[in-house]
Protein backbone atom coordinates (compact mmCIF):
# COMPACT_ATOMS: atom_id res chain seq x y z
CA UNK A 1 0.00 0.00 0.00
CA UNK A 2 1.52 3.33 -1.20
CA UNK A 3 0.69 6.29 1.56
CA UNK A 4 0.32 8.71 -1.00
CA UNK A 5 -0.74 6.69 -4.68
CA UNK A 6 -4.25 7.42 -4.57
CA UNK A 7 -3.68 11.36 -3.38
CA UNK A 8 -2.19 11.76 -7.12
CA UNK A 9 -4.17 9.54 -9.22
CA UNK A 10 -6.57 11.43 -10.93
CA UNK A 11 -9.24 8.34 -11.98
CA UNK A 12 -12.37 8.95 -11.01
CA UNK A 13 -13.54 6.59 -7.66
CA UNK A 14 -15.54 4.07 -8.77
CA UNK A 15 -17.60 1.11 -7.26
CA UNK A 16 -15.15 -1.23 -8.61
CA UNK A 17 -12.38 0.69 -7.84
CA UNK A 18 -13.37 0.93 -4.17
CA UNK A 19 -14.00 -2.99 -3.90
CA UNK A 20 -10.53 -3.50 -5.46
CA UNK A 21 -9.10 -1.72 -2.54
CA UNK A 22 -10.31 -3.96 -0.42
CA UNK A 23 -8.69 -7.29 -2.13
CA UNK A 24 -5.57 -5.11 -2.22
CA UNK A 25 -5.67 -4.18 1.35
CA UNK A 26 -5.53 -0.24 0.37
CA UNK A 27 -7.36 2.07 2.71
CA UNK A 28 -10.27 3.75 1.87
CA UNK A 29 -10.37 7.34 3.04
CA UNK A 30 -14.01 8.97 3.45
CA UNK A 31 -14.74 12.37 4.79
CA UNK A 32 -18.40 14.35 4.51
CA UNK A 33 -18.93 17.50 2.69
CA UNK A 34 -21.76 19.42 1.88
CA UNK A 35 -20.65 22.47 -0.29
CA UNK A 36 -18.27 22.74 -3.30
CA UNK A 37 -15.84 24.88 -1.44
CA UNK A 38 -15.41 21.92 1.09
CA UNK A 39 -15.76 19.30 -1.74
CA UNK A 40 -12.93 21.10 -3.88
CA UNK A 41 -10.52 20.98 -0.73
CA UNK A 42 -10.94 17.26 0.04
CA UNK A 43 -10.72 16.22 -3.59
CA UNK A 44 -7.66 18.27 -4.22
CA UNK A 45 -6.09 16.23 -1.44
CA UNK A 46 -7.23 13.01 -2.43
CA UNK A 47 -10.20 12.06 -0.22
CA UNK A 48 -11.38 8.91 -1.91
CA UNK A 49 -15.05 9.19 -1.21
CA UNK A 50 -17.52 12.08 0.02
CA UNK A 51 -20.37 11.34 1.97
CA UNK A 52 -23.10 14.29 1.43
CA UNK A 53 -24.34 13.39 5.64
CA UNK A 54 -27.40 13.54 7.31
CA UNK A 55 -24.89 15.01 9.66
CA UNK A 56 -25.79 18.24 7.67
CA UNK A 57 -28.56 18.93 10.37
CA UNK A 58 -26.55 18.67 12.91
CA UNK A 59 -23.16 20.42 11.61
CA UNK A 60 -24.77 22.94 9.36
CA UNK A 61 -28.57 23.41 10.48
CA UNK A 62 -27.50 23.18 13.90
CA UNK A 63 -29.84 20.49 14.97
CA UNK A 64 -29.57 18.59 17.83
CA UNK A 65 -30.29 15.13 15.53
CA UNK A 66 -29.75 13.92 12.50
CA UNK A 67 -33.61 13.23 11.99
CA UNK A 68 -35.39 16.82 10.80
CA UNK A 69 -33.02 16.51 7.59
CA UNK A 70 -34.94 15.97 4.38
CA UNK A 71 -34.55 14.28 0.92
CA UNK A 72 -34.37 17.73 -0.42
CA UNK A 73 -32.17 19.31 1.70
CA UNK A 74 -29.60 16.48 1.05
CA UNK A 75 -29.68 16.51 -2.71
CA UNK A 76 -29.58 20.21 -2.27
CA UNK A 77 -26.00 19.81 -1.02
CA UNK A 78 -25.12 17.24 -2.92
CA UNK A 79 -25.86 18.92 -6.19
CA UNK A 80 -23.45 21.58 -3.96
CA UNK A 81 -20.65 19.16 -3.44
CA UNK A 82 -20.64 17.38 -7.07
CA UNK A 83 -20.12 20.85 -8.52
CA UNK A 84 -16.70 20.85 -6.75
CA UNK A 85 -15.68 17.34 -7.71
CA UNK A 86 -13.80 15.73 -10.16
CA UNK A 87 -12.37 12.48 -8.79
CA UNK A 88 -14.12 11.57 -5.00
CA UNK A 89 -16.99 8.79 -5.52
CA UNK A 90 -20.05 11.08 -4.09
CA UNK A 91 -22.50 9.27 -1.81
CA UNK A 92 -25.93 10.97 -0.67
CA UNK A 93 -26.95 9.83 2.54
CA UNK A 94 -30.70 8.80 2.64
CA UNK A 95 -32.46 10.73 5.65
CA UNK A 96 -34.79 9.40 8.67
CA UNK A 97 -38.24 7.89 6.55
CA UNK A 98 -36.87 8.35 3.50
CA UNK A 99 -36.49 4.75 2.83
CA UNK A 100 -38.81 2.95 5.71
CA UNK A 101 -42.34 3.18 4.20
CA UNK A 102 -41.49 1.03 1.18
CA UNK A 103 -39.12 -0.42 -1.17
CA UNK A 104 -40.99 1.20 -4.17
CA UNK A 105 -40.65 4.99 -1.63
CA UNK A 106 -36.98 4.06 -0.83
CA UNK A 107 -36.45 3.18 -4.65
CA UNK A 108 -37.90 7.07 -6.16
CA UNK A 109 -36.02 8.43 -3.43
CA UNK A 110 -32.67 7.14 -3.72
CA UNK A 111 -32.79 7.40 -7.66
CA UNK A 112 -32.96 11.37 -6.51
CA UNK A 113 -29.82 11.36 -5.30
CA UNK A 114 -28.43 10.42 -8.47
CA UNK A 115 -30.40 11.59 -11.06
CA UNK A 116 -31.13 15.40 -9.06
CA UNK A 117 -28.01 15.27 -6.75
CA UNK A 118 -25.19 14.02 -9.10
CA UNK A 119 -24.27 11.24 -6.06
CA UNK A 120 -22.73 8.17 -7.82
CA UNK A 121 -24.26 6.15 -4.51
CA UNK A 122 -26.44 6.24 -1.57
CA UNK A 123 -25.96 5.26 2.27
CA UNK A 124 -28.67 4.00 4.38
CA UNK A 125 -29.06 3.16 7.98
CA UNK A 126 -30.24 -0.16 9.01
CA UNK A 127 -29.61 -3.83 9.27
CA UNK A 128 -31.40 -7.12 8.79
CA UNK A 129 -34.49 -5.48 8.50
CA UNK A 130 -32.99 -2.49 5.90
CA UNK A 131 -32.13 -6.19 3.52
CA UNK A 132 -34.67 -6.48 1.26
CA UNK A 133 -35.21 -2.78 0.75
CA UNK A 134 -31.57 -2.33 -0.24
CA UNK A 135 -31.87 -5.13 -2.55
CA UNK A 136 -34.59 -3.43 -4.17
CA UNK A 137 -32.20 -0.72 -4.63
CA UNK A 138 -29.18 -2.21 -6.13
CA UNK A 139 -31.20 -4.30 -8.64
CA UNK A 140 -32.19 -0.99 -10.00
CA UNK A 141 -28.71 0.00 -10.40
CA UNK A 142 -28.13 2.35 -7.87
CA UNK A 143 -25.45 1.39 -5.57
CA UNK A 144 -26.11 0.79 -2.00
CA UNK A 145 -23.29 2.03 1.23
CA UNK A 146 -24.74 -0.02 4.23
CA UNK A 147 -24.16 1.47 7.96
CA UNK A 148 -24.67 -0.70 11.41
CA UNK A 149 -23.88 -0.30 14.59
CA UNK A 150 -24.63 3.04 16.19
CA UNK A 151 -27.22 4.26 13.82
CA UNK A 152 -27.89 8.04 14.59
CA UNK A 153 -31.23 7.88 13.36
CA UNK A 154 -32.40 5.03 15.74
CA UNK A 155 -30.94 7.83 19.00
CA UNK A 156 -34.25 7.69 20.90
CA UNK A 157 -34.38 3.90 19.94
CA UNK A 158 -30.60 3.71 21.65
CA UNK A 159 -31.27 5.97 24.28
CA UNK A 160 -28.45 8.54 22.78
CA UNK A 161 -25.72 8.07 20.75
CA UNK A 162 -24.40 5.20 22.41
CA UNK A 163 -21.70 2.36 21.00
CA UNK A 164 -23.35 -0.63 20.36
CA UNK A 165 -22.08 -4.25 20.34
CA UNK A 166 -20.64 -4.49 23.80
CA UNK A 167 -21.70 -7.47 24.97
CA UNK A 168 -21.51 -11.03 22.65
CA UNK A 169 -25.30 -10.90 22.16
CA UNK A 170 -25.63 -7.51 20.88
CA UNK A 171 -21.93 -8.25 18.77
CA UNK A 172 -24.13 -10.77 17.41
CA UNK A 173 -26.92 -8.69 15.77
CA UNK A 174 -24.67 -6.45 14.86
CA UNK A 175 -22.54 -9.18 12.79
CA UNK A 176 -25.91 -10.23 11.73
CA UNK A 177 -26.83 -6.72 10.01
CA UNK A 178 -23.69 -6.55 8.52
CA UNK A 179 -23.94 -10.28 6.80
CA UNK A 180 -27.36 -9.20 5.81
CA UNK A 181 -26.32 -5.86 4.54
CA UNK A 182 -23.59 -7.35 2.15
CA UNK A 183 -25.90 -10.42 1.25
CA UNK A 184 -28.27 -7.69 -0.02
CA UNK A 185 -26.24 -6.08 -2.60
CA UNK A 186 -24.55 -3.75 -0.54
CA UNK A 187 -21.00 -2.42 -2.23
CA UNK A 188 -19.58 -1.18 1.26
CA UNK A 189 -20.71 -0.61 4.97
CA UNK A 190 -20.02 1.61 7.86
CA UNK A 191 -19.34 0.43 11.20
CA UNK A 192 -20.21 3.37 13.58
CA UNK A 193 -19.19 3.24 17.32
CA UNK A 194 -18.36 -0.32 18.05
CA UNK A 195 -15.65 -2.22 19.65
CA UNK A 196 -12.72 -2.67 17.89
CA UNK A 197 -12.50 -6.51 17.43
CA UNK A 198 -16.42 -6.55 16.64
CA UNK A 199 -15.24 -4.10 13.61
CA UNK A 200 -12.50 -6.62 12.30
CA UNK A 201 -14.53 -9.55 12.95
CA UNK A 202 -17.01 -7.63 10.52
CA UNK A 203 -13.89 -6.94 8.45
CA UNK A 204 -12.95 -10.34 7.82
CA UNK A 205 -16.65 -12.08 7.83
CA UNK A 206 -17.63 -9.70 4.59
CA UNK A 207 -16.41 -8.90 1.56
CA UNK A 208 -17.35 -5.61 0.77
CA UNK A 209 -14.97 -2.93 1.99
CA UNK A 210 -16.22 -1.61 5.62
CA UNK A 211 -15.32 2.42 6.88
CA UNK A 212 -15.46 2.76 10.75
CA UNK A 213 -15.89 5.41 12.72
CA UNK A 214 -15.70 4.75 16.46
CA UNK A 215 -14.75 1.22 15.14
CA UNK A 216 -10.95 0.96 15.57
CA UNK A 217 -8.14 0.61 13.57
CA UNK A 218 -9.11 -2.59 11.50
CA UNK A 219 -11.90 -1.52 9.24
CA UNK A 220 -10.99 -1.51 5.17
CA UNK A 221 -11.17 2.44 5.63
CA UNK A 222 -11.99 5.49 7.90
CA UNK A 223 -14.50 8.53 7.61
CA UNK A 224 -14.67 11.82 9.61
CA UNK A 225 -17.17 14.67 9.41
CA UNK A 226 -15.43 17.32 7.78
CA UNK A 227 -16.09 20.07 10.66
CA UNK A 228 -14.41 17.64 13.08
CA UNK A 229 -11.31 16.60 11.01
CA UNK A 230 -11.07 20.45 10.49
CA UNK A 231 -12.02 21.16 14.29
CA UNK A 232 -14.73 23.89 13.04
CA UNK A 233 -16.99 22.19 15.67
CA UNK A 234 -15.92 24.34 18.78
CA UNK A 235 -17.96 22.26 21.99
CA UNK A 236 -17.82 18.82 20.60
CA UNK A 237 -14.55 16.29 21.50
CA UNK A 238 -15.83 13.00 20.90
CA UNK A 239 -13.25 10.40 21.41
CA UNK A 240 -12.78 8.81 18.08
CA UNK A 241 -12.54 12.34 16.71
CA UNK A 242 -9.35 13.63 15.80
CA UNK A 243 -8.79 16.52 14.61
CA UNK A 244 -6.44 17.68 12.15
CA UNK A 245 -6.41 21.56 12.09
CA UNK A 246 -8.42 24.09 14.32
CA UNK A 247 -10.67 25.79 11.67
CA UNK A 248 -12.82 27.67 14.45
CA UNK A 249 -10.07 28.60 16.61
CA UNK A 250 -7.89 30.05 13.35
CA UNK A 251 -11.62 31.78 12.05
CA UNK A 252 -12.31 33.31 15.53
CA UNK A 253 -8.65 35.45 15.65
CA UNK A 254 -8.93 35.87 11.94
CA UNK A 255 -12.40 37.91 12.63
CA UNK A 256 -11.17 39.64 15.16
CA UNK A 257 -7.98 40.84 13.30
CA UNK A 258 -10.59 41.77 10.39
CA UNK A 259 -12.73 43.34 13.43
CA UNK A 260 -9.76 45.61 14.74
CA UNK A 261 -7.74 46.48 11.45
CA UNK A 262 -11.62 47.75 10.00
CA UNK A 263 -11.98 49.71 13.18
CA UNK A 264 -8.14 51.12 13.25
CA UNK A 265 -8.83 52.34 9.25
CA UNK A 266 -6.30 49.49 8.36
CA UNK A 267 -8.28 47.99 6.53
CA UNK A 268 -9.09 48.05 3.33
CA UNK A 269 -5.12 49.75 2.71
CA UNK A 270 -4.69 51.25 -0.79
CA UNK A 271 -3.40 47.91 -2.05
CA UNK A 272 -7.30 46.56 -1.94
CA UNK A 273 -8.62 49.59 -2.93
CA UNK A 274 -9.26 50.33 -7.26
CA UNK A 275 -7.79 53.78 -6.90
CA UNK A 276 -9.23 56.98 -8.42
CA UNK A 277 -11.20 58.03 -11.38
CA UNK A 278 -9.41 59.44 -14.09
CA UNK A 279 -10.63 62.39 -15.87
CA UNK A 280 -10.39 60.83 -19.26
CA UNK A 281 -11.61 57.93 -18.50
CA UNK A 282 -15.67 56.50 -18.19
CA UNK A 283 -15.76 55.60 -14.01
CA UNK A 284 -16.75 51.90 -15.45
CA UNK A 285 -13.93 51.61 -17.13
CA UNK A 286 -11.44 52.48 -14.28
CA UNK A 287 -13.07 49.09 -12.33
CA UNK A 288 -11.66 46.16 -13.30
CA UNK A 289 -12.63 42.63 -11.42
CA UNK A 290 -10.29 40.82 -10.50
CA UNK A 291 -11.86 37.71 -9.97
CA UNK A 292 -11.32 34.99 -12.22
CA UNK A 293 -13.75 32.33 -13.48
CA UNK A 294 -14.13 28.77 -11.78
CA UNK A 295 -14.64 26.10 -13.44
CA UNK A 296 -17.95 24.29 -12.43
CA UNK A 297 -17.70 20.64 -12.40
CA UNK A 298 -20.90 18.02 -12.77
CA UNK A 299 -24.38 18.90 -13.21
CA UNK A 300 -25.59 22.74 -13.06
CA UNK A 301 -28.78 23.41 -10.87
O1 LIG B 1 -24.18 11.51 8.28
C1 LIG B 1 -22.99 11.22 8.48
O2 LIG B 1 -22.11 12.07 8.56
C2 LIG B 1 -22.65 9.81 8.62
C3 LIG B 1 -21.24 9.47 8.97
C4 LIG B 1 -20.99 9.73 10.40
C5 LIG B 1 -20.91 8.07 8.59
O3 LIG B 1 -23.50 8.98 8.48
Amino acid sequence: MSGTGHASDERPVTVPRLRKMKSEGTRITMVTAYDATFARLFDKAGIDVLLVGDSLGMVVQGQSSTLPVTVDEVIYHCRAVARGTRRAHIVGDMPFLSWQLSPEDALRNAGRFLSEGGAQAVKLEGGVDAAPTIRRIVNAGIPVMGHVGLTPQSVHAMGGFRVQGKTEEAAARVLADAIAVAGAGAYSLVLEGIPTDLAKRITESIDIPTIGIGAGPQCDGQVLVCYDLLGLTADMKPKFVKRYAEFFEDGVAAARLYRDEVRAGIFPSEAYSFGNVKADESPASSLSLVRTAQPAYGPKG
